[in-house]
Parts: C-alpha cells; sequence; structure tokens
C-alpha cells in the first residue's frame, strides 16, 4: 500500500459570504484570533505526516502564497528588536512544502481537486477543506490515513448534522456498519440534498482521503445544474468501481464559512487564548446582562 503523503487544498472560491472583505482579501486568511484559518488547515495536515500541500487557489487570493513565503524585510526587524517569539512564528510558516496552483476559471470543488491531477500522480491522497476546523485527540486527517490502512480504500469523514441542516452538505446512504466505532460502507453519496430526500444525517464534513482511481472519475463527471464538477458525484461513481468509506467523526467541528460560525469560533479560541482570554471573559460577562 502506497503511503499518504500529498494533500489538497481547494482555495479559489470567491468568498462571497465574507464581502467586501473578500473583495482584496482571501477568505483563507481570515484570522481565528490571530492565526489565518488556512494555518490550522495545513497544521492539521502537517501533524497527520503529510509532506506536501497544494492549495488551488485563484484571483485575490496572492496573500496566502505571501503568508507562506519568508519575508526577508520583516524578519530583520525582529531580529535586530530581539523578538524572538515573533521571529519563530514568522518562520514557522515558511518551513513547510508549500505549491500552489492557479485556477483561471473555479467549477466546483470536483474541478479544483482535477486541476491537481499531475501533482498528486498515482498515489493516494487527502483533499481539506478551508470552511471547517476540526479539534480532537488525533488530527482528522490522521483518522482517515489510519482508516486508509485498514480498508487500502477511499474514506471520506462524515458527521451527524441536524436533519434540517443536510441540504447545506454532501449526504451518505450507509449501507453496513463495518466497524462499531463509526466505519460504514456507503450505498449512495448525495450532493445537498432537500431534507425529505437525504438517506441520512450523516453529513459529509470537508475532509477527504482518496485514491488517484478518483480522477478518471473526475474526468468523465458531468457538470451539475449549477454547472459545477460536484466531487460527492464523482465519489459517488468511483463507489461504483472500488469501495468508499464514510468515517464517522466524533470531535469538535468549527464551521468557520459563513459569519456567525465565524464568529462563534474567534469566541471560542479567544477564550482559550493566553494573551486575551481573561479580558475577552471579563468583556464576554459585562456584556451578557445587556443582551
Ligand atoms: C462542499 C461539498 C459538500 C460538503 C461540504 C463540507 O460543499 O460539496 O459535499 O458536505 O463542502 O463543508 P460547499 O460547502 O463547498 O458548498
Amino acid at each position: 500500500m502506497k503511503p499518504v503523503r500529498k494533500a489538497i487544498i481547494p482555495a479559489a472560491g470567491l468568498g462571497t459570504r465574507f464581502l467586501p472583505a473578500t473583495k482584496a482579501l482571501a477568505k483563507e486568511m481570515l484570522p481565528i484570533v490571530d492565526t489565518p484559518a488556512i494555518e490550522f488547515i495545513v497544521r492539521e495536515a502537517m501533524a497527520a505526516g503529510i509532506e506536501d500541500i497544494v492549495v488551488v487557489d485563484g484571483k485575490s487570493k496572492r496573500s496566502i502564497e505571501d503568508y507562506f513565503d519568508s519575508n526577508p524585510e520583516l524578519e530583520d526587524n525582529l531580529r535586530k528588536k530581539d523578538k524572538q517569539k515573533l521571529l519563530k512564528l514568522v518562520e514557522d510558516t515558511t518551513d513547510i512544502n508549500m505549491y500552489f496552483i492557479r485556477q483561471s476559471h473555479p467549477n466546483g470543488l470536483g474541478d479544483a481537486v482535477l486541476t491537481a491531477k499531475d501533482f498528486i500522480g498515482d498515489e493516494p491522497f487527502v483533499v481539506l477543506l478551508g470552511d471547517d476546523l476540526m479539534q480532537d485527540k488525533e488530527p482528522l486527517t490522521k483518522q482517515l490515513i489510519d482508516r486508509y490502512g485498514e480498508t487500502g480504500e477511499s474514506t471520506l469523514a462524515v458527521m451527524k448534522v441536524p436533519h434540517n441542516q443536510v441540504s447545506k452538505y454532501g449526504v451518505i446512504d450507509p449501507a453496513t456498519k463495518v466497524k462499531e466505532d463509526g466505519l460504514y460502507r456507503v450505498k449512495n453519496f448525495v450532493e445537498k440534498p432537500q431534507p425529505d430526500d437525504a438517506p441520512s444525517d450523516l453529513a459529509i464534513i470537508g475532509r477527504y482521503l482518496l485514491t488517484p482511481e478518483i480522477f478518471e472519475e473526475l474526468e468523465n463527471t458531468k457538470p451539475d445544474k449549477g454547472g459545477e464538477i460536484q466531487l460527492t458525484d464523482a465519489i459517488d461513481s468511483l463507489n461504483n468501481r472500488q469501495h468508499v468509506y464514510a468515517h464517522e467523526f466524533k470531535g469538535d467541528r468549527y464551521d468557520i464559512g459563513s459569519k456567525i460560525g465565524w464568529l462563534e469560533t474567534n469566541i471560542k479560541f479567544g477564550l482559550e487564548h493566553p494573551e486575551i482570554k481573561d479580558q475577552l471573559r471579563a468583556y464576554i460577562k459585562e456584556l451578557a446582562p445587556k443582551l
């Protein structure tokens, strides 16, 4: 079995939910307290042993490339002022094997993944979406890689969501529970079903471990009604050829793809941040009775 060494982070979306900020700023760079969202995603991949990460980006996304590049002027300045802690923070982000592909005409998640076909080659790989931050004892990407060690086949992460929310997600139709701790064989994968048509409440949550055969499926996947190539549709076809498994995530998930989710996550992480937690708690206490 080939090891899982490479990751794709699709980041070509227009970020319309965060306009006007995203007119000039990549939504992936919006900070959670002081750290751009994409860094959490990159750290999760690295903590799972991923060696090479490709970001599929697009217009207004230069800030992502700059963030993972060195900044000699800033580094010199911090060195001269002996700000070692800050210097380390700045330097840490350049020590990663990051690659960038620019997608000129974004055409859905499936299309973004297909863009990285040559970078991946003939190896299993992971896809991490930037709208979901995950916390658990073990990084979710590591959990998927361990599952791959058991199944040798594509495995993606799912989580129970409220029934009225299923239309925001890809949803699985589970066939059998292969392991009691939450590994499913899957009958079908359905992209954004209406609640009445949804086969379950188990939603795909933005972490996928895929075998390279997915690229052939993506090449043959027709655009949906909105003209986008859906990764979920290609996974559904792949499932007819090789089993695709679903691993149920039991940790904490933060949906930072919406304004309210992003704000909630900032508050949650802010209340744990050593520099500001006390002040933030005091502020919330002061504010709460007036609400
Ligand atoms: C994408 C996928 C969907 C998945 C979701 C997870 O949708 O198409 O299957 O459930 O990510 O966040 P998007 O949120 O990009 O519309």
